[in-house]
């Protein structure tokens, strides 16, 4: 089997070596790469996922490097047509995304600098929090065209969705669809329009009353993890979202998934990254694909559009 393809994951904490190890698992790429300022956990991971090669079967290399503040270490990067960058904190109970924006704002553009230089022509994913920010503010720090700069929030999102409203019914997974449009927060939009189980429209097997509840466990999908875990947030359905993505570009499917991308004229709405479904491929974003939304979905995106568009607008003086 023909293998190819440099996929380089920056952190390595739970989101970080969890997402790693999906992409080696896969095993359709030459390798995978690990990093973190962390010294030798980004090594001792590796040795760890190389080591279980010869009981899962894949030949996927992961490498580990340690980078520093000033750079030093990230020469590994280069060659890679991915890179997805987790660094950065994670949530503590109570806390909101938006809490931490200061403090990744300083890590994730450290890092964007870094990809910019020694992986100029990678498709960069970004996972780390506050996501629609975070993903503006990768963009402005690595200056690449805005198609190969993605967000990750869309697919976890909707994947939430889809099993809360699976566990409702009691029906498999796979017989639901959902989605869900606009930030990966406060203004997240679920579009009940194009939820179906098993072809029927959700709505006419659960009351408007429950699906508002699952809506809002849904939004509070993230939340909900952080207060049970008490030291940490979600990574199993985030990292496979994100692996996902990787996988999308590397193989060039031009899948359509809903992710955070720049948003230029599609919904009447221009400027901004926002959660949209996306054509994704080997040049990132291939096409933003409009879907039909009903009125009220579209003012919802609207509202979604304008409140990431101010907070977008401050990450350049972070
Ligand atoms: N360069 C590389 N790695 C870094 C840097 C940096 N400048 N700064 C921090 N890190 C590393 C940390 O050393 C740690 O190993 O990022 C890792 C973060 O790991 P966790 O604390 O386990 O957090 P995780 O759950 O992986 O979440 C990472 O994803 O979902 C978001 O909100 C979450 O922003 C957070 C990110």
């Amino acid at each position: 089997m023909a293998r190819s393809g440099v996929v380089s994951v920056i952190g390595a904490g739970f989101y970080g070596s969890t997402t790693a190890l999906r992409l080696a698992e896969y095993d359709i790429f030459e390798k995978v790469v690990l990093t973190d300022i962390l010294e030798g956990k980004a090594e001792g991971l590796a040795l760890d996922m190389n080591q279980s090669r010869g009981i899962e079967g894949f030949e996927t290399l992961v490498v580990g490097q340690t980078t520093t503040a000033d750079g030093a270490g990230y020469e590994v990067i280069a060659g890679s047509d991915v890179v997805v960058i987790t660094a950065g904190l994670p949530r503590k109970p109570g806390m909101s995304r938006m809490d931490l924006i200061e403090v990744n704002a300083k890590i994730v553009r450290s890092v964007a600098e870094q990809i910019a230089k020694h992986a100029p022509n990678a498709v960069v994913i970004v996972v780390s929090n506050p996501l629609d920010e975070m993903t503006a503010l990768t963009q402005l720090a690595t200056g690449f065209v805005k198609h190969k700069v993605i967000g990750q929030a869309g697919m976890l999102d909707t994947a939430r969705f889809t099993y809360f409203v699976a566990e409702a019914l009691n029906v498999p997974v796979g017989s639901v669809q959902t989605l869900t449009l606009g930030s990966h927060g406060d203004t997240m939009v679920p579009v009940p329009s194009r939820c179906l189980v098993n072809g029927k429209p959700l709505s006419e097997l659960l009351s408007a009353e429950k699906i508002d509840e699952l809506v809002t466990r849904t939004r509070n999908g993230g939340a909900e993890i952080v207060a049970l875990l008490k030291t940490g947030s979600a990574y199993y359905a985030p990292s496979a979202a994100a692996a996902r993505m990787a996988k999308a570009v590397i193989e060039d499917s031009k899948t359509v998934m809903p992710v955070c991308a720049w948003v230029d004229g599609e919904y009447g709405i221009s400027g901004v990254y926002l959660g949209v479904e996306a054509k994704i491929g080997r040049n990132g974003i291939e096409q933003v694909v409009e879907t039909q939304l009903t009125a009220n979905e579209k003012a919802d995106l609207l509202v979604a559009a304008e409140a990431v568009r101010s907070k977008q607008a401050d990450v350049q003086s972070l």
